[in-house]
Formats: C-alpha cells, structure tokens, sequence
C-alpha cells in the first residue's frame, strides 16, 4: 500500500509503511539508527519516525507519482497519519531527485551517504571520521548525527531549504530558499531568499543583483561579538544577537501562540506562512511578509514586465508591444512581442506608464531629468527601463535602470513616477550596418567612461569607513557626505537653524548650489549600525510631502543628517497669532492640512515598513518655498529608540499632541491621527494647544472645543485674526468636525489618514456619531503639569528631551 499526499498541488506518492501483502505486521520503523544501516528507496521509502504529542515527523523518500524521481526529505503530518496533510519541512536533495532503488547509508565511518540507484553520490553530510555514533529524528523534527557525548556532529536544522520548525533557528549566513511553484510539480529552488543580516531579516528575490523586497530592520547590538539570527519559537520569531537567552531577543515578530504543531514556510510566491495543524488540517494562521507588502508588492504577483493594479489585477504595459505569456493566466505575466536587441537601438522607443513604483528602487542616478534618465536607458543595453520619480523639481529628479522588470504596482497620485519601459520596434531598417558600427563606437566610448567613473567611484568608496560595506545591495541609500564636505556646506556650522527635539539644525548649501539642512544628533556612537540601517530606511522614502533625507554623515560620536532645505520654516511660525509672519489665507491653509494628511497617510499606509511618526506638532511640519507642507523628523522616534523593545519609556511625545491612550495601551499609527487633530484644531483656531495670553478658563484649546461643541457656538473659535478665515467660516467649521474625528478618545474610532485625505478631497463623509468628549482626565494631568513647570515658549514644548 502506498500513501499518496497532494504535494505541490499534483500527486506524490509518499512511500510508506507495509511490504504488499496486507496481512504483514505493520513495520513500525525507529526514531533513531545505528551505524552501518542502510535503506533502500523502494515500496517502503521510509528512515525514521517520531511521535510527539502535536505531531508525527516522518523522515523518508517522496515523489511523484507518475514520474520515478524522489526527494529525501523530512515531512511533518497529523499524528493520526492524515495522508493528506504529509508536508515536506525539509529536503536534502531539492535540485537532485533521485529514482527507484536509491540508497541512503549510515556508513560505518559516520556518514550519511544518499546514492542514486547508479552508485553516483548524490549527497552526503560530509561527516566521515567525525565519530559519529548514530542518527536521532528529534522531537522537533531534527535529523541528527550524534556522536558519543551525545553531542550533535550534523543536524537538518543547520541546512534549512524552504521551512523553519519551532526551535529551529536561521543564522546570519544560511538561507531559506522558496521552492519552485505550487502548480509546477518539479521541486527546484525558486526566486526568493530569506536572509539574516547585520541590519535585520530580508527577503531577496533572485536577480542580478538580487533585490529586496521585503526588510525588517533591527536594531541595536554589537555585531562584532556574535552572529545574528532568528529563532522560530512558540508566539514568535525573536531576533538575537549572539546570546541564546529568551530574555536577551532584540526583537521580534508576534505569532498567534500554538495550539499545536506549526511549521514556517517561504511560499514560491514569496509570502512568508505560518501553518498550523487544526483538526488535523494545515491551516494558515499568520502570514509574516503581508504585514508590510500588499499583494502587488510582491516581486511576481503579476510575472515579469507586468503591472499589477489594486485586486491584484494583472496587465501588460502596452498591447503593441507585450503581450501575456499565457491569455487565460494574466498573472503569469508578459513577453516582448519583439524582444530587444542591442544592435539596434535605433529602433529603440519608450512606452510610458504613470504612477507607478517598483517594488525595490534603487537610484542610479540622482539630480538628473527625464530626458538625461531616458537616454542613460537607451545606452545601457542591459537596461529594460528608465524610472524616474521627482519631489517638486521636475529637473532634479530620481532614475533608476533595472535590468529586470518585475511586477510593477500602480501607486495612488502619490508619486511624481514615471516609467519608460524599453521596446523595440518591429520595422526593419535599412541602414542597420551604420548603426551598428556607430553604436560600437558610441558603446566603446561609454565603456571607457563607465570605467572611468567606476574608477572614481572605487578610490572614493576606499577612502571611507568599513561601515560603507554596509549599504551595498540596499534599496534607496542615501548619499554618506564627509565631515570636511558638512563642514564646508555649513560654514563651519555657522548658520543655526533652530535647535530641535533630537538636536541642532543648520543651514548650508551644497556645491550645486542646493540648499540644504542639517541635523547634527549627538551620542549615537555605540549604536552606530542601527543609526546607518534606520538611516536606510529612512532615506529610501521618498514622497512630496515628507522632507527628503538627502543623506547623512558620521563623525567621532556625531551623526548628521542632511535633508532638502525648506526655505519658509516650520509651520508654528505662520499659524500663532503673535510669531506668524503672516497670515494665511484659507486656501493656504487648506492645501497645507491636505499636505500633511497625505504625507502622514504615506506612512502609515503606502511605505514598505509602516512608520509612525509619534511627534506630530508645527514645529515637525515644514514649508518650501511655494508653502508646500512636508512633514519632518519621521523615523527619528525609532532612530533614537536604542532600547527597542520599550518602545514606552523611551519615546515621548511632546505634552499637548500626545494621544490619551499613549500611557496605557499599545501605540498604533492613530496616535498620529489624534496629533494631527491638535495641529488641524490650532491651524483652524489660529492659536497654540496650551495658551497662557487667555483667560484661565480657556488655556486648553480642547476644552474650549469641547465646549463649543456643547453650546453650538463653533463660529467663535474661527481664527479671529484673519478676515479670511471669518469669511469661509462655516467650511472652517466642517474642517472642524475632521479635527473632531480625529481626536476621538477611543483610538479606534478615529479614521485612518488616507481616509482623512478622501474626506479633504470630498470622496467620502466624516462619520456621525462621534464622541465630543475630548477632555480626557488624563490627558489633563500629564498636558496641563508639564505647562505649569515651564514657560510657554514653542522652542520649550518641542524642546530636548
Ligand atoms: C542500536 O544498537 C544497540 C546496541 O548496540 C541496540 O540496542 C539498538 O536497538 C540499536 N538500535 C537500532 C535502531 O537498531
Ligand atoms: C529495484 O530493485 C529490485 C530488486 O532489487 C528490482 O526488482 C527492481 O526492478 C528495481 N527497480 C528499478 C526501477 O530498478
Ligand atoms: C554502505 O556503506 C558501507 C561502508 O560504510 C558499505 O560497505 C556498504 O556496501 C554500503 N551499502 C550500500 C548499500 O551501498
Ligand atoms: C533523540 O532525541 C530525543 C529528543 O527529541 C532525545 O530525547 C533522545 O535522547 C535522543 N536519542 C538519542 C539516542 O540521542
Ligand atoms: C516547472 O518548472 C520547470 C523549471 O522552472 C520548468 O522547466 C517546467 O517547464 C515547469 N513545468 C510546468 C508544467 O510549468
Ligand atoms: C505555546 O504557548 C502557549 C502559551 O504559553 C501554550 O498554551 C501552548 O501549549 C504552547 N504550544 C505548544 C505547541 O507548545
Ligand atoms: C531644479 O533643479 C535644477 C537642477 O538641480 C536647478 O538648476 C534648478 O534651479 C531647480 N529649480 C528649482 C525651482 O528649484
Ligand atoms: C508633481 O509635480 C508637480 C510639479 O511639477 C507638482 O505641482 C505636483 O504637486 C506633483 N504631484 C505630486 C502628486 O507629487
Ligand atoms: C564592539 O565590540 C568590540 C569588542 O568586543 C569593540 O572593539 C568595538 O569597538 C565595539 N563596537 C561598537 C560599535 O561598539
């Protein structure tokens, strides 16, 4: 009798148990082996079993059914032996299956040898002379050589392939490779890796380079001390450092607690799966990659040269050029009709696609046009299309040459992106021969100036710190300036800004005549690989309402930032009766609530990892020339949060913006959504959050808000200031009714900001039944305390902490 289980979607047959005849004594096989045993891959593919209470671990021979190849593998089931549910957690042979009669043998000398049924060695664990003294399938699901200490010589858990089982731990170093495809029945390594690194786990997917697509950061540590890696336990995937104590995790990623037995897989489409056994049935509990990416962030949701639109709907770039490789399976992706050849670039166009962004985007060129970014893809025979993105300055923009064109995903009206997707016309041409000629030289000439930048690039890359290592294969690096470079675009520091939350700000420019701010943070040495890994992230976001990180400096036990220069200053200094400049006008201040709304959705919502910003207030909320309003600081909080797993005591926000819920329950992206209400209620109001100039009674905006909302007497609280604003006072007043939903006490009840963004653009209403209590008991304490010990300057209630 054969056990058949569905594996990959077709049939396997799992080779197990019982000779032919029926009546035999059912083998019941050892969950461990002596020396000089070997075992034949046929009827009875079977090695070992263990029994656990949660499940049975099977180690044997699998295949498929109708074809003779079988892997040696290690398989997880029900106890109850559901044949159905058999699911391979390891394999030693994935890109070499072998047939009928194969051997497996526990050499005397202590090897496990698997020969193919020609004698030739297909794999081996390298473990000859190590004396080994037996093999042991663990309770975990461990295959083990063991020697006379009991001490393990080689275990399946140091060679991991596409799984990890709890207590299964994945070193900086190993990987876990996805196999193929659910529907494609050859078992081969696939596209994707998960990796441990220095920065923190990454998912790849196989291209050259390979790109990632998805990065958990962590942070914090001595890397120097110890290898990192992530252990699979019961409620989570904790992160380590070199200890292998619970209580020393830096971090970690929260899985349901198991009910029963669990194993992780990396899917051949590149989500990362929990699975668990419920009523004998594998059922997917978590699934850890879709916590940041939505499904058309992946790198093939949709196959190559594919765009990929919200409900995964899968199409080709343009019907001329592209066509689906498959018409009835458009997420299989899309063929040139005419493939691109490098002799004839002539012949070479551009199709366009808008707002679009790639899963990974790595700037190859910064500073540069359109034209410049298209042209540079026309040089590059390799390149298959020019990228190009920009803030607010359509000459001074982003591009970035895949090589590959993955899945695209349509972004909302977000991003200034284009893509100029490479195709080649069909029509022939006559004077292919010039061309050809031609575009040797052209490309010899290219070569030389390639070299030659390379070469620069080579001696200035030599010049700076180990640490520059670091950022190679990185998405969206930012660029490193040198000290003397900051110290010769600031004047020395001459020119201070302002003195923020995290430290000094100065103003400078830069050789290109841009002008630039920069953001001196003190004593962030020892945490220096954490400061360059968040600076990554970082400076990889790129939105036209968020302030650039244009790049960032290291020196002695100083860090700096350097960021695009906004040239009308924060915004507390145009909405305080008082310090404004001037005063703005309605639409003005419409535009701007809208900037920062979208700015803050970006983060929440549209970033691959989810920031929350945790100190909204005016003075984070800044305006360029054309008093566009870009949000500043995001990502500092984290920054500077060296103690990461309490996040509580190191991180405050500043008194009067902070969320009621901020000292009690867990902190979620609406905390920013209640901040954002503050700063809505003081750009309406025209006054600061605390304001000691006014009667006692009305020191506190929210209490005046909430008793106008009592008395129905809104209109009054309308910036008295501006004849402007007493003209559109009754759009004021419905803007008020957003600040309300935003300041709901009840943190779940307050909206998302992309659906603020929808209710500012008018495709969507405020909901009703709100709470118009807004005074929180404790709220009052902690906000009115901090008042009454310090002077009511801005400076001071944004000042260090
Ligand atoms: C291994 O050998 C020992 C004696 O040396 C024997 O007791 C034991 O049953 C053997 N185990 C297996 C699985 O054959
Ligand atoms: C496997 O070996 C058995 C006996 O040793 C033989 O009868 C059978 O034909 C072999 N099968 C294959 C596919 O070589
Ligand atoms: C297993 O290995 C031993 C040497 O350790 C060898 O003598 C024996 O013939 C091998 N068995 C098979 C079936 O290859
Ligand atoms: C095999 O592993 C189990 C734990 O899974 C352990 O209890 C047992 O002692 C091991 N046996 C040998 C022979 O090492
Ligand atoms: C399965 O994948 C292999 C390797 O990628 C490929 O050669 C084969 O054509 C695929 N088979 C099917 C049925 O898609
Ligand atoms: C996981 O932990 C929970 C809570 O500590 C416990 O109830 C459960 O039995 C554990 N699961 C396994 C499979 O050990
Ligand atoms: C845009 O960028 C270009 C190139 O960096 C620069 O010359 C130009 O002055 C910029 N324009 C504006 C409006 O900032
Ligand atoms: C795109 O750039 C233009 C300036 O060229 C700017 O006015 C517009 O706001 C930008 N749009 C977005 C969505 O960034
Ligand atoms: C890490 O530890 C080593 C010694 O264990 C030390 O030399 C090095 O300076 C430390 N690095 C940092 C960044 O603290």
């Amino acid at each position: 009798m054969r056990i058949s289980t569905f594996f990959f979607a077709t049939f396997i047959i799992l080779r197990l148990c019982c000779r032919h005849s029926p009546t035999a004594q059912p083998f019941e096989p050892y969950p461990t082996a002596n020396l000089s045993t070997t075992w034949t891959n046929d009827d009875s593919g079977l090695v070992l079993i263990r029994k656990t209470k949660v499940a049975r671990f099977t180690c044997g021979f699998i295949g498929e059914e109708n074809y003779p190849s079988y892997l040696f593998a290690i398989f997880i089931s029900p106890p109850s032996e559901f044949p159905s549910q058999y699911k391979v957690v390891w394999a030693a042979n994935r890109n070499h299956p072998v047939k009928n009669n194969a051997t497996l043998n526990l050499t005397a000398a202590g090897e496990l040898v698997l020969k193919d049924v020609d004698g030739s060695i297909v794999w081996t664990t390298n473990t000859a002379g190590k004396s080994v003294a037996g093999m042991n399938l663990t309770d975990a699901g461990n295959l083990v050589l063991f020697d006379d200490q009991n001490s393990v010589v080689w275990q399946s858990f140091d060679h991991p392939t596409d799984c990890l089982l709890p207590g299964q731990n994945l070193f900086q170093g190993q990987k876990l490779k996805s196999s193929v495809s659910l529907t494609n029945s050859s078992v081969h390594e696939g596209m994707y890796s998960l990796q441990v690194t220095d920065r923190g786990l990454f998912a790849y997917v196989e291209s050259n380079p390979p790109r990632v697509y998805y990065g958990r950061l962590v942070r914090g540590g001595n890397t120097s001390k110890g290898r990192r890696y992530i252990r699979f336990i019961n409620g989570s995937l904790s992160f380590f450092i070199h200890s292998f104590e619970l209580s020393d995790r830096y971090d970690w990623i929260d899985i349901p607690l198991a009910s029963s037995a669990q194993y992780m897989k990396l899917m051949p489409d590149g989500y990362l799966k929990v699975f668990e056994l419920k009523h004998e049935v594998w059922t997917v509990v978590t699934d850890l990659t879709s916590d940041f990416l939505d499904d058309c962030s992946y790198p093939l949701t949709c196959g190559r040269n594919s765009i990929c639109s919200t409900n995964q709907q899968c199409s080709c770039p343009g019907i001329e050029y592209f066509r689906p490789v498959n018409n009835r399976q458009p997420n299989l992706g899309c063929s040139e009709i005419t493939p691109l050849k490098c002799n004839s670039i002539k012949d070479q166009e551009f199709i366009v696609v808008k707002n679009i962004t790639p899963f990974a985007f790595t700037a190859d060129m910064e500073g540069v046009n359109m034209e410049t970014c298209k042209q540079e893809c026309l040089n590059k025979c390799s390149c298959k299309a020019a990228l190009f993105q920009y803030s607010s300055n359509a000459s001074s923009g982003e591009c970035f040459l895949p090589s590959e064109l993955f899945t695209m995903k349509t972004a909302g009206a977000y991003q200034n992106a284009s893509l100029f997707i490479k195709v080649q016309n069909a029509k022939s041409h006559n004077f292919a021969t010039i061309i050809v000629a031609s575009s040797i030289a052209s490309f010899v000439l290219l070569l030389v100036t390639i070299g030659f930048i390379m070469y620069i690039v080579n001696k200035r890359k030599g010049e700076a710190e180990m640490e520059e290592e670091y950022f190679d294969q990185v998405p969206g690096m930012p660029t490193r300036f040198s000290y003397e470079e900051l110290k010769i675009a600031t004047e020395n520091f001459s020119k201070k800004l302002g003195e923020g939350g995290f430290g000094s700000v100065f103003e400078g420019s830069l050789e290109d005549g841009s002008k630039i701010a920069v953001k001196c943070l003190e004593g962030l040495s020892h945490a220096k690989k954490s400061f360059l890994a968040e600076v990554q992230s970082i400076g990889s976001i790129h939105h036209v309402n968020l302030v650039r990180l244009r790049g960032f400096s290291t020196w002695k036990s100083q860090s700096f930032l350097v960021y695009d220069f906004m040239s009308n200053g924060s915004l507390d200094r145009w909405i305080y009766h008082g310090i404004r400049e001037q005063i703005l006008e309605w639409e003005c201040r419409k535009k701007i609530i809208l900037d920062i709304a979208k700015g803050l959705a970006y983060l929440h919502e549209d970033c691959r990892q989810k920031i929350i910003h945790l100190d909204i207030k005016p003075q984070n909320i800044l305006l360029d020339n054309d008093l566009n309003a870009k949000v500043s600081d995001f990502g500092l909080s984290k920054l500077m949060d060296k103690n990461q797993t309490d996040v509580m005591t190191t991180i405050k926000g500043t008194p009067g913006y902070i969320a009621p819920e901020w000292w009690s329950s867990t902190i979620t992206e609406k905390v920013d959504v209640y901040s954002f209400g503050i700063v809505l209620l003081e750009i309406l109001c025209g006054r600061k959050i605390f304001d000691r100039s006014v009667r006692e009674e009305s020191w506190h905006l929210l209490f005046v808000f909430q008793k106008c909302w009592e008395d129905g007497t809104l209109l009054d609280i309308v910036d008295r200031h501006s004849e402007d604003m007493q003209a559109h006072n009754t759009e004021v007043v419905e803007m008020m009714k957003v600040a309300s939903w935003c300041l709901q006490i009840d943190y779940t009840r307050r909206p998302s900001m992309s659906s603020v963004v929808k209710v500012l653009e008018g495709g969507m209403s405020i909901e009703s039944n709100l709470d118009y209590n807004f005074t929180d008991p404790r709220l009052q304490r902690n906000s009115c305390q901090e008042t009454e010990l310090t002077p009511l300057l801005p400076s001071v209630l944004s000042g260090p902490r």
